[in-house]
């Protein structure tokens, strides 16, 4: 079923002044209920205004951005619950806490939906759990947290609004390598437990591999290419002369096959070890 629709969306950045700059070109993309779409394109190339555009954070200067098959500006007034329903986590978001506790900072955004002590207590708790951080965090000042700890703060309060679609920019982007296996798990684990529509920005091939259903390619504020991580990563020469990287599996199995070899494309390391058994006939034996 579609979910968000974006049609001849685009954007120009400094419109009438002498920089403006075209970031967003004619850009038509469906993104479906329950899937899981990474947004993946060199730096520039648009991914941030795009998204920007799902939750009406910006404006269309051209086009339309389409929820549940209305227009999201069609009434201004229903723009507020339309925030509610797509939850969006910009880049680096725990610069944005400013409560005195955890507990405050994640019951913002239910307080605001205007829902009662109950439920605003459960959803607070709720997040947190999904974000792997224990009660006792609740009272604490955000401000006396690690990074990655605040980043999580910053994400349950997002997730305490059960947005209909979370679309997040550089979910763990800034964060040491244990700290993003960490985070990424945590979001993985919470799309398997919600079911959740997620829209989500990565420079990380890996991660884009573990997670992503479907994968919209940007270049140059357009869309360069979409479909699954299969199809995608098929085109691994491309993607790197646009200055994208693959999963370095798929690299690997990509100069094995320009050396001679015929193996399958494959872009996770399970599937690799699979097609290793098959191409040296059957599993290993453990004599
Ligand atoms: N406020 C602004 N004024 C003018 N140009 C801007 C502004 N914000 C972004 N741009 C330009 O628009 C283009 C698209 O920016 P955007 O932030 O959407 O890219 P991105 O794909 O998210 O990049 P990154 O991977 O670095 O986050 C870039 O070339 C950028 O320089
Ligand atoms: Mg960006």
């Amino acid at each position: 079923m579609e979910k968000l629709k974006v049609e001849n969306l685009s954007y120009i950045y400094s419109k009438g002044t002498p920089f403006e700059y075209l970031a967003l070109d004619k850009i038509n993309l469906t993104i479906f209920q329950g899937e899981t779409l990474a947004v993946i394109g060199h730096t520039g190339s648009g991914k941030s205004t795009l998204i920007g555009h799902l939750n009406g954070l910006f404006k269309a200067q051209e086009g339309t951005v389409i929820f549940e098959g209305k227009d999201i500006w069609a009434d201004k007034n229903d723009l507020k619950n339309i925030r509610f329903k797509i939850g969006l986590c910009f880049q680096y978001p725990e610069y944005q806490l400013f409560e005195e506790t955890v507990y405050k900072d994640i019951a913002f955004g239910p307080k605001n939906m205007g829902l009662d002590e109950k439920e605003i207590d459960r959803r607070v708790r709720q997040s947190l759990e999904y974000m792997g951080l224990e009660e006792r965090y609740l009272t604490r000042s955000p401000f006396e947290m690690s990074g990655g700890q605040k980043r999580k703060v910053a994400l349950a309060g997002i997730l305490a609004m059960e947005p209909d679609i979370l679309v997040l920019d550089e979910p763990t982007a800034g964060l040491d390598p244990a700290a993003r296996r960490n985070l990424f798990e945590l979001i993985q684990n919470y799309k398997e437990k919600s079911g959740t529509t997620i829209v989500f920005v990565s420079h990380s091939m890996e991660d884009v591999a573990k997670l992503a259903d479907r994968i919209v390619v940007m270049n140059h504020g357009k869309i360069e290419m979409q479909g699954t991580p299969e199809k995608i990563f098929e085109h691994a020469e491309h993607l790197m002369e646009i200055g994208l990287s693959v999963p370095s599996v798929t690299k690997i199995f990509l100069k094995l096959n320009q050396s001679g070899y015929h193996l399958k494309p494959v872009y996770r390391v399970d599937d690799a070890v699979r097609v290793i058994q098959n191409a040296l006939g059957g599993a290993a034996s453990h004599e």
